[in-house]
This record gives C-alpha cells, sequence and structure tokens, in this order.
C-alpha cells in the first residue's frame, strides 16, 4: 500500500564531480529497482541543479538536506524552499537531529520549514528522534510524539500523505549501532498512531515512515520487513554507489 523509500543523506561530502560520478555508476548498477522503490539522492547544495541535469530522464528524485523558511530576504548564506525547488528537489529534510544539535534548529523553525515546503511543492522528511540519555529514561515515544505534534502543527490534513517522516534515534547515527528491528518498528508505530490521531486513521496509514541509524546493505532487509517501517534514511552506507544498489536492492 505504502511505496517504500530508500534517500541516501549525504551530508557534507561530495564535490560536484564526485557527486555525478556516483549517479553514473549506480545508473549502471541499478537500472531497475527506482520504479519498485522510490530513490533519493540528499544531496550538498552545491551539486543539486548539475545532478538535476544529469537526473532529468530518470525516477532517482533529489531532495536537499534543509531550506531556510522565509520566502527570500537578508538572509546570508541560507537557501529558500523556492530555490531548491527551482534547481531541481522534489523532497527536502527538516530537522535532521545534527541541525537541531549544531545549528540551533527547534520544534518551532522545524513546523515553520515544514509550512514552507508544502508552499513550493516540496515533500519534507521530517526527522525526529531521542538520544541516549533520553533513550535511558525511557521517555523516548514521549518526546517523538512531541517533535511529530510539533513539526505538523496546522499542516492541512490534505498535506499529510504527501510528508515522510523519518525516525531515527541519535545514538544510532554513525555509530555502527542500530536499533533492533522490533524497537525501530516499535517507535514508527507510535508516530504512525500520532498522526492518526492528529489527522485520522486513514491518513495516518498513508504517511511513510523511515527508519536511520546506521542502516546498511546487512541489516536493511530486517527492517524493511517490519510493517510500520517503509524506507531508509541512510548516511554513511549511501555514499558508494556498490552499498546504496545493495540498499535498493534490499528495500524492495
Ligand atoms: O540522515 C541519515 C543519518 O543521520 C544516519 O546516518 O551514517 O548512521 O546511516 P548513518
Amino acid at each position: 500500500m505504502r511505496k517504500p523509500i530508500l534517500a541516501g543523506n549525504w551530508k557534507m561530502f561530495k564535490t560536484v564531480s564526485q557527486a555525478l560520478s556516483f549517479v553514473e555508476h549506480l545508473q549502471d548498477l541499478a537500472e531497475d529497482a527506482p520504479q519498485q522503490v522510490d530513490t533519493v539522492i540528499c544531496a550538498p547544495f552545491t551539486s543539486i541543479y548539475a545532478l538535476n541535469q544529469l537526473l532529468e530522464d530518470s525516477s532517482i528524485k533529489l531532495a536537499a538536506q534543509n531550506l531556510h523558511q522565509a520566502e527570500e530576504g537578508a538572509y546570508t548564506g541560507e537557501v529558500s524552499a523556492l530555490m531548491i525547488k527551482d534547481v531541481g528537489c522534489t523532497y527536502v529534510i527538516i530537522g535532521h537531529s545534527e541541525r537541531r544539535q549544531y545549528f540551533g534548529e527547534t520544534d518551532d523553525s522545524v513546523n515553520q520549514k515544514v509550512h514552507a515546503a508544502f508552499k513550493h511543492g516540496l515533500l519534507p522528511i521530517i526527522c525526529v528522534g531521542e538520544d541516549l540519555d533520553q533513550r535511558n529514561q525511557g521517555i523516548t515515544k514521549q518526546l517523538v510524539e512531541e517533535q511529530v505534534r510539533a513539526a505538523l502543527s496546522a499542516v492541512k490534513a490534505d498535506d499529510v500523505p504527501r510528508l515522510v517522516i523519518a525516525y531515527e534515534p541519535i545514538w544510532a547515527i554513525g555509530t555502527g549501532k542500530t536499533a533492533t528491528a522490533q524497537d525501530a518498528n516499535e517507535v514508527c508505530a507510535h508516530i504512525r498512531q500520532v498522526v492518526g490521531d492528529m489527522y485520522g486513521k486513514e491518513k495516518g496509514d498513508l504517511v511513510r515512515i523511515q527508519y536511520g541509524g546506521s542502516v546498511k546493505p546487512e541489516n536493511i532487509e530486517e527492517l524493511m520487513l517490519q510493517p510500520d517501517i517503509d524506507g531508509a534514511l541512510v548516511g554513511g552506507a549511501s555514499l558508494d554507489p556498490g552499498s546504496f544498489a545493495k540498499l535498493l536492492k534490499g528495500a524492495l
């Protein structure tokens, strides 16, 4: 019912030539996979325009890793929703834990960015997740629920099926530690329930929920078998085309 979605978040890696070479290799390796799995590359801003030229006839979609919520203005160093749409993005990551941790993003700014994305026809991938301390305190579900409710504040019901939520426990990002597939599913199921509670079960059932945090070719299949996990948001293992092609196979 929900089409799987695999997104590679390159973070601050790859020059333009490295990005183009990645896509050429990936297209050789995984020609047929993107039909059955929505495939997304979340590239640095600097590579998006060139990648979009190369991907013109491809079903691989592009995402930015952030946007600024204002339409335009004197915000030195920032990039707007209109600008990233203009260079070919379909999706945009919003509220990644690294943005929350290092760049002061809050639940409120995440919400404003979600509105800016929808206004310009971008599909937001909203990131939520707890740190180790919060997990040990047993407040994971409560925290994630607060993040989801805040991110979706005043979002129209019609937009809900277009959004993607990525559950990324912070302690699992780049650490090699993955939540067990069952634990990850339990939180993803809770997120779905929260969306259902806000907008009705039918809408909750339509939202795609990804897991992120040390996903690799070896563990993606088990994660994808879980009923409430519809895809993965992958960092490190998405940087190599061979590994990305294996992730795509695992996501089928
Ligand atoms: O957004 C993806 C991410 O934060 C997970 O990174 O390297 O643990 O797959 P990684």
